[in-house]
């Protein structure tokens, strides 16, 4: 089998000195992967998402993502380039005052040209069910919309593998089954967190769950 992108190899990982988080946690995603995780609440499945990206470092273990071992702040910028991030709450991943420049913002960032990047966020809304909200303002939209307009700027960053922590929250049957569909016709590399196990069975090849700090197959 080809070198996993990402390997969570025995990692120990704690926001507290005297309570452990992820405890001799280990995971490995290959290209193509599409996993849903599960677990109960607080088991740690947002922390598991962030050390991917190196937005919290383990106290012991190693995180390898793209075949090489990530452990300083620079060995991770490539690695958030990379790899597309859906934060569990769209408030803290929206940051521009209007939908367009939101959605815009990654791309520019990656020096895509302004007109491509223009036709690439009305393509990308669109395909979410969002034509037309290009001028509507971020911090007035529902939980939902939020949500759908955070999937967008991610989606719109073109990246390798996706991280998408509970996608499908916060939206209504319609919009949920839209993202699924669109997920389940990506070719990327995925996790992705959820509740609900219907919604994972439509995107997910491999189930596994956090239990006691560590990632057993369900
Ligand atoms: N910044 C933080 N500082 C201290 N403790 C934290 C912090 N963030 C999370 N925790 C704790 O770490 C544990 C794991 O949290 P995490 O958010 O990873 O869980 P989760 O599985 O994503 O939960 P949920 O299903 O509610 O999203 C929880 O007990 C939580 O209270
Ligand atoms: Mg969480």
């Amino acid at each position: 089998m080809s070198d996993p992108l990402i390997w969570l190899d025995q990692v120990h990982f704690q926001y507290a000195p005297d309570r452990a988080v992820l405890s001799d946690c280990s995971l490995r995603v290959h290209a193509g992967d599409r996993i849903g995780l599960t677990g109960a609440v607080g088991s740690g499945k947002t922390s598991l998402l962030r050390l991917v990206v190196g937005l919290v470092r383990p106290t012991a273990g190693r995180v390898e993502v793209f075949g090489r071992t990530r452990t300083r702040e620079s060995d991770f910028h490539e690695v958030r380039r990379r790899i597309g991030f859906l934060f569990q709450d769209a408030d803290d991943q929206l940051f521009c005052p209007t939908v367009a420049e939101d959605v815009a913002f990654g791309p520019l960032n990656l020096g895509l040209p302004r007109d491509e990047v223009r036709q690439l966020v009305t393509q990308t809304l669109a395909d979410l069910g969002l034509a037309g909200y290009e001028d509507r303002v971020t911090y007035q939209l529902s939980g939902g919309e939020k949500r759908l307009v955070a999937l967008a700027g991610v989606l719109a960053m073109r990246p390798e593998v996706l991280l998408l922590d509970e996608p499908t929250a916060e939206l209504d049957g319609v919009a949920a089954g839209r993202v699924l569909d669109i997920l389940s016709t990506l070719p990327h590399a995925m996790v992705v967190v959820s509740h609900d196990s219907s919604h994972l069975a439509r995107i997910a090849h491999r189930r596994v769950q956090l239990d006691q700090g560590r990632v057993i197959s369900v």
